[in-house]
């Protein structure tokens, strides 16, 4: 497998959701939600790019950090790698269908933990069947539920969840203004500090609430029970105009870093994405839209060798700022920090 052969591949069964451009920014697909873009100009989308390329690092080779071990505990599990695959769902209206539901989870799922790694899973619009196997098939991964207004429903899927093996359950809280899903009687909404602590409540797993964009809803997260967090803006697809998801690291990490586990995601493209994001104060990154590319275009191998090459970027990476552990990467190895 290499890279030009497998985005050739997703080009052509991507054809009319996503160009597979060089660099995967925004750009070309602005306006595209459903779709693979971002929403409305695609700002925020393209702002996490931005955000994330004006971070510089420190290039240091006098040192003797020269082993690099890139694995990390993530909800009390080891994994190789603290990067790891977003849950991204509606294959069909998103990529067009060429993989089903199930087919796309499951090749993610595969070539992420061949890579030693963890899947996050979406909740589709219609939840059925094929997503219950999806989520079989993540097995020891991580299951995102839409802000319903309906908590049964949030709580059935944790329940599910907890069935099929998961290390963490949570629910993606941007994705409260989600018309489609009111429009198929599936209303979402945003919750309160007390309705967060409810669902934290709700479910033996860790919980987690992704889509977090400041210091102050962070905070009310942690002190609602949330055992993490993920600073998002759902790959801009969700609201135009907020700003990159790297730019608002530093901040939470200042507040709850130790306290609760911090993920980020939004523009992550390479291991040195991820270093700079681990450096910023997160304790792992997760990857989206090139995971898709990656499924299209190879199947699970392809998302292994993804996986594969960032983490050989991360690990290279580490050894040019001087860091031998996951935990030794911080502020220190960036520039004007
Ligand atoms: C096609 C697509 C579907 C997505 N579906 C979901 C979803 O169901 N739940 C969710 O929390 N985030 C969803 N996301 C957002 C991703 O989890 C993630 O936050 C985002 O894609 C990260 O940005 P990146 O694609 O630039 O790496 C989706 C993103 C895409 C591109």
């Amino acid at each position: 497998m290499d890279l030009l052969t497998l985005k050739a591949e997703a080009r052509k069964k991507l054809a009319g959701y996503c160009r597979v451009c060089p660099i995967c920014n925004g750009k070309s697909c602005a306006g595209e939600v459903p779709g693979m873009g971002g929403i409305g100009t695609g700002s925020s989308f393209a702002e996490n790019i931005t955000a994330l390329s004006s971070v510089k690092l420190n290039l240091t080779a006098i040192h003797d950090a020269s082993t690099p071990d890139t694995a990390t505990l993530v909800f009390g599990q080891y994994i190789s790698t603290p990067i790891m695959a977003a849950p991204m769902v509606n294959s069909r209206m998103n990529t067009g269908g060429g993989l089903t539901e199930k087919e796309l989870a499951e090749a993610i799922t595969a070539g992420t933990h061949q890579a030693g790694s963890l899947t996050w899973l979406g909740d589709p619009i219609d939840t059925n069947y094929e997503w219950f196997n999806a989520m079989q098939a993540a097995g020891r991964g991580v299951v995102i539920v839409k802000p319903r207004v309906n908590h049964d429903h949030i709580i059935e899927a944790f329940v599910r969840a907890e069935q099929f093996g998961a290390v963490a359950v949570g629910i993606d809280v941007d994705g409260a203004g989600l018309i489609t899903m009111k429009l198929r009687g599936q209303a979402v909404g945003p919750k309160t500090k007390q309705q967060i602590a409810e669902l934290a409540k709700s479910t033996k797993l860790p919980f987690v609430v992704k889509g977090i964009m400041n210091v102050a809803d962070a905070v009310k997260c942690a002190e609602a029970g949330a055992a993490g967090i993920v600073i998002s803006n759902h790959g801009g697809r969700v609201l135009d105009y907020t700003c990159g998801t790297a730019s608002v690291v530093p901040g939470v990490a200042r507040e709850l870093k130790g306290r609760i586990e911090i993920f980020v995601d939004g523009g992550v493209r390479s291991g040195v994405d991820a270093l700079k994001m681990l450096a910023l104060g997160a304790d792992g990154v997760l990857v989206g839209r090139p995971l898709i590319i990656g499924a299209y275009g190879g199947g699970a191998a392809g998302v292994r060798y993804l996986f594969d090459k960032y983490t050989e970027e991360l690990g290279s990476g580490m050894i040019l700022t001087g860091c031998n552990t996951i935990k030794q990467i911080d502020s220190g190895i960036l520039i004007n920090s």
